[in-house]
């Protein structure tokens, strides 16, 4: 076998067999097949039973469990289980470990203890990962390689020596020499101006504010070094094993932005990603539809794999609430909607020892005969049947810019409002279209932007002039572009487009911005129409209409939104943080003005999502309120394998509606 499972949802989870006796194997297997598990991903914390010393491998209990897998027809996502190193790996070479901000070092006795830049630990991974590429490119069971785990969790940023020398190297690498360096950071300030490499650290715990394009060079740095791990270990198993697809699992939830997805994804034969329902969030749903259109934004559209999620409760979370019932099917059918082929959880069964004994997973502690695994079996029925979808693409005529990097600076010491998160209008914007039912692809400024009839661009604080030019270029062919406030402000290094704000977008919009008044927490500005909160500034709109006014306050009189048409589109702009009404009348309009339709007629709270492909499309319908809802659509509803003219949803429930 060398190819995903093709003829159906694929449906699994991480597997621990190490954590269990033998004759739990069997009744694994027996569980997974009265579940139509479809793959499970095995190995990813097994280090130190596959080589419990040092170039002394064990494989045969993993052996054992591949073949029973491939007897049950169960295909295996295999890790190079370098995740985490054994403690005889450690204890031989101190060196890999970690080291904080405040230089502690980050001891053994948790998981991913490793320093990303050390030589000796890649060394070990990849002659690790060798092995079992040599071992495993055979077995039948095999379908693909799963490299690592969660690149960054917990060991980004690392601050060690090794480190200090390896982010030289990538400096020299990326300017043309040290007086290229001091302008980049702008060292002329608080005399940070470097006369020699050696001198360049860490951004190390300082005295007050660290030198934000530092900082920001920084982060560019960790996530190009575990990017170059990852391709590392990719060429020993493009080279071992030839024809195996080859991921790592990606984390696009809530706040983790420690890696630059949009360099790592091209690098994916099938982009996949873990996320989890972070409870104190105010609209955890609409969160997690979000990351679904995230994800498939890193696949360019593609179906993309949801390697982990969770079937109840976490144990990372301060109170770890379980799931409602239903809630395990709807949560799984939101990815599925928005471009998942493959459901995969973490993990197969719960653990009885170690930090993660109270995560839930497919198999809970109470066994078998629970709710909860009825409705493990329920959902693997479905996905079974949702078969007829896979390879179907997600129907979306918006994007939302999205730029990782921009969100770090964005985050950066000393900005006018610490309250300003970068994901918040964004996140905004998306739960309010998602309340219409429309949806929205979230894409890299990179991306192509030419086929999209409305282009938001929230908080994109900092803009290269390249991707500023294919924002206006956007704008010219057709598309209603939004700019939100705090976008187009800095240069790749951080630098402030001089001149009036939005320095990078001021013609396009035709309004300039003298000074920026954000908000106390709590305060809000009134409006025109409606009221603003998190932000204001001093806007003059010379090139462009006014559409609302602030009402009161020192700028009381000022524009607050306008529009300029631009070519054969338009570009808006908005320069506070509205309330949802006034947020969602300003989205009507700018909707309205590219000809976007909703997926289905849906009120706030169902969500709609359309997939297609050249056999048919399907519609996904979830209710997310205390009421029954009515939605117009007709078909086949592949959740209750019935035909539906007319769908009515119960509180909490989903429909699949093939149409036609
Ligand atoms: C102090 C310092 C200045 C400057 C200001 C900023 O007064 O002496 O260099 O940093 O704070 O408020
Ligand atoms: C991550 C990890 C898993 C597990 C889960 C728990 O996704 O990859 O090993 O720790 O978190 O939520």
């Amino acid at each position: 076998m060398r190819s995903w499972p093709a003829d159906r949802i694929a449906f699994g989870g991480d597997y621990n067999p190490e954590q269990w006796p033998r004759a739990t194997w069997r009744e694994d297997i027996e569980l997974m097949r009265r579940a139509r598990v479809s793959f499970v991903t095995l190995g990813v914390f097994s280090w130190s039973w596959l080589e419990p010393a040092k170039g002394e491998y064990d494989f045969g209990w993993l052996d054992e469990v591949m073949d029973l897998l491939h007897e049950a027809g169960i295909a295996v996502d295999l890790a190079t289980a370098t995740a985490t190193p054994p403690p005889w790996l450690s204890a031989a070479y101190p060196e890999i470990l970690p080291v904080d901000r405040d230089g502690h070092t980050l001891w053994p006795g948790s998981r991913q203890a490793w320093c990303p830049s050390s030589p000796v630990y890649r060394e070990h991974a990849l002659a690790l990962t060798t092995a079992l590429a040599e071992r495993y490119h055979e077995h039948p069971a095999l379908a693909m390689w799963h490299v690592s785990n969660e690149y960054a969790c917990h060991n980004l940023p690392c601050y060690c020596d090794t480190c200090a020398a390896a982010f030289r190297r990538w400096l020299r690498a990326r300017y043309d020499g040290l007086e290229a360096l001091n302008d980049a950071w702008g060292t002329a300030f608080w005399s940070q101006r470097y006369t020699d490499w050696d001198q360049v650290l860490p951004p190390r715990r300082t005295t007050t504010f660290a030198n934000p394009t530092h900082q920001l060079d920084y982060a560019r740095f960790g996530s190009d070094t575990l990017l170059d791990f990852y391709r590392a270990e990719k060429a020993v198993l493009t080279e071992r094993s030839p024809g195996v697809p080859v991921t790592t699992n990606f984390m696009t939830l809530a706040h983790f932005d420690l890696l630059d997805y949009h360099q790592w994804a091209p690098e994916q034969d099938v982009v996949s990603t873990d996320h989890y329902v972070v409870n104190t969030l105010e609209h955890p749903a609409a969160e997690l539809a979000f990351s679904g259109d995230l994800t498939r934004g890193l696949a360019a559209g593609q179906p993309w794999m949801l390697m982990e999620h969770s079937t109840s409760a976490v144990n990372w979370q301060p109170v770890n609430p379980a799931k409602a019932p239903g809630q395990t099917l709807r949560d799984s059918l939101a990815h599925v909607a928005r471009g998942a082929d493959t459901v995969g959880y973490f993990q197969w069964r719960q653990s009885r020892a170690g930090s993660e004994k109270f995560h839930s997973a497919l198999v809970p502690h109470a066994g078998p005969d629970s709710a909860r695994f009825r409705e493990v079996c329920r959902l693997g029925e479905v996905l079974e049947r949702l078969g007829e979808l896979r390879g179907s693409t997600v129907e979306a005529d918006v994007a939302i810019l999205w730029d990782y990097q921009a969100g770090w600076a964005a985050s950066g010491p000393a900005m006018p409002s610490s309250a300003l998160e970068y994901p918040a209008v964004a996140h905004t914007v998306h739960r309010l279209l998602r309340d219409r039912g429309v949806v929205a692809d979230v894409v890299h400024p990179s991306a192509d932007l030419t086929a999209y009839r409305v282009v938001v661009v929230p908080t994109l604080y900092l803009v290269t002039d390249e991707h500023a030019a294919a924002i206006e270029a956007a704008a010219e062919a057709g598309a209603q572009v939004l700019v939100t406030f705090f976008s187009g402000i800095s240069d790749e290094h951080d630098h402030v487009r001089l001149g009036g704000y939005p320095g990078a977008f001021r013609d396009l919009l035709g309004v300039r911005v003298e000074e920026f008044f954000p908000l106390m927490p709590g305060e809000t500005v009134t409006l025109g129409s409606g009221s603003g909160r998190l932000w204001s500034e001093d806007l003059t709109a010379a090139g462009a209409e006014v559409l609302d006014r602030y009402a009161a306050g020192p700028l009381r009189g000022r524009p607050c939104t306008t529009r300029r048409a631009v070519g054969r589109g338009a570009a808006w702009y908005l320069s506070t943080l509205p309330d949802d009404a006034t947020f969602d009348a300003l989205l009507g309009q700018v909707l309205d003005a590219g000809g976007v339709t909703p997926a289905a007629e849906v009120v706030p709270g169902v969500e709609a999502v359309r997939r297609r492909s050249g056999h048919g499309s399907w519609l996904f319908l979830a209710n997310h309120t205390d009421q029954p809802q009515s939605v117009t659509a007709s078909g086949h509803d592949l959740v209750t394998d019935r035909p539906v003219d007319g769908v009515r949803l119960e509180p909490g429930a989903v429909a699949v509606v093939r149409e036609g």
